[in-house]
C-alpha cells in the first residue's frame, strides 16, 4: 500500500476514503486533469508528470495559486489567523464578514484557510449572493495544517490551476491527457440534494452533459474516469463504460438522514476498453 496525503482543506465528499480504488483504476498518461478538484485528494495522491488542476470555485482556486506562488511565506501568514482568541464565534463571524468583503487576494485566501477549520464540519457553503455563509464551528483548538500545506506547494511545482467550469477543461483535453471527474454527488433520493460546494447548483443536465462529454473524450482518445453515487440514474448515465462499484462510509448530511455505507461508482470511459 502506499503511503497516502492528506489535503490540507476538509471538502465534502473528498476522495481520501477511497484513493486506492482511484489510484487502481485510473490509466496512465503523461498529464492528469481534474476539472472538479475540491481538496485535490486525487492530485495530491498520483504520480503523473503534470497536472491541470481546476474548479468553478474561484475563491479555492485563488487559494491554490497563492500557496504556489508564494509557499513558506504563505504558509506562516496563515498559521498567524489559528489563534486562541480567534477561536470565537464574535472573531470568526468578523473574519467571515472580511473574507466576504475584501478584493485583496492573499488576505482572502489566508482567511479560506481559516474558515475551512473553523466552521462547521468544513463546509463550503455560500448564499446566491455568493457571500460564504457557514456558521462557527465551535471546536476546541483547530489544527492548522502546516505539513499538509507544505505537501501541497511541493507537488504545486507541477500544476497549472485554472478557475474553470468543467466543459471548458474537458473540451480542451488532448492526446496524453487523463480526466479524473469527481462531480457533485448525485441525490441518493428525491429529497437529498446536496449540491452546496459553490453557489449555482449541479443539477442532473449537468451530470448527464458530464457523461456526454466523457464519451466524447474517450472517443477522441483521452481515458475518463468518473466517481459518484452508485444510483439507478448514474447506473445508466454511465452506461457504455468499465463499471466498478463499491460501498463507502459516509457523513454527508446534517440531519443524519445519509449517514451510514453508500453505494459508489467509478465509471471509465475509454475506448482502448472492450464496452459491456
Ligand atoms: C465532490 S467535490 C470534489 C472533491 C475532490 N475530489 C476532493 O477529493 O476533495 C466537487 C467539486 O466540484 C466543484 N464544482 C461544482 N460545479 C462545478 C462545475 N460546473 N465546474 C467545475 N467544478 C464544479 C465544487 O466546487 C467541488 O469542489
Amino acid at each position: 500500500m502506499l503511503l497516502k496525503v492528506r489535503p490540507f482543506l476538509k471538502w465534502a465528499g473528498n476522495k481520501y476514503q477511497i484513493l486506492e480504488r482511484i489510484r487502481a483504476v485510473l490509466p496512465p498518461g503523461k498529464r492528469l486533469i481534474e476539472p472538479f478538484a475540491g481538496s485535490g485528494a486525487v492530485f495530491l495522491n498520483t504520480h503523473y508528470s503534470q497536472y491541470l488542476v481546476t474548479d468553478n470555485n474561484g475563491d479555492l482556486i485563488k487559494l491554490y495559486l497563492t500557496l504556489q506562488a508564494e509557499g513558506e511565506s504563505f504558509i506562516s501568514y496563515c498559521k498567524s489567523f489559528f489563534t486562541e482568541s480567534n477561536n470565537s464565534k464574535s472573531c470568526y463571524n468578523n473574519l467571515r464578514k472580511i473574507f466576504n468583503s475584501t478584493t485583496e487576494t492573499r488576505l482572502k485566501s489566508a482567511l479560506f484557510v481559516y474558515l475551512n477549520r473553523h466552521c462547521y464540519n468544513g463546509l463550503c457553503r455560500y448564499s446566491l449572493q455568493g457571500s460564504f455563509n457557514t456558521p462557527f464551528g465551535k471546536y476546541k483548538k483547530p489544527r492548522f495544517p502546516e505539513d499538509e500545506m507544505r505537501h501541497f506547494y511541493t507537488k504545486a511545482k507541477n500544476a497549472i490551476f485554472l478557475p474553470a467550469d468543467f466543459r471548458e477543461v474537458m473540451r480542451a483535453a488532448g492526446k496524453g491527457d487523463v480526466v479524473y471527474c469527481d462531480p457533485p454527488y448525485v441525490p441518493l433520493s428525491a429529497t437529498a440534494s446536496f449540491t452546496t460546494y459553490s453557489s449555482g447548483g449541479f443539477g442532473i443536465d449537468d451530470q448527464v452533459e458530464l457523461a456526454e462529454l466523457a464519451r466524447q473524450l474517450a472517443g477522441r482518445g483521452v481515458p475518463v474516469l468518473i466517481s459518484n453515487h452508485a444510483t439507478e440514474f448514474t447506473l445508466s448515465a454511465y452506461k457504455g463504460a468499465s463499471i466498478e462499484l463499491f460501498d463507502v462510509q459516509r457523513y454527508i448530511s446534517c440531519d443524519g438522514a445519509n449517514r451510514g455505507r453508500v453505494g459508489e461508482v467509478l465509471a471509465l470511459f475509454d475506448a482502448r476498453l472492450p464496452c459491456d
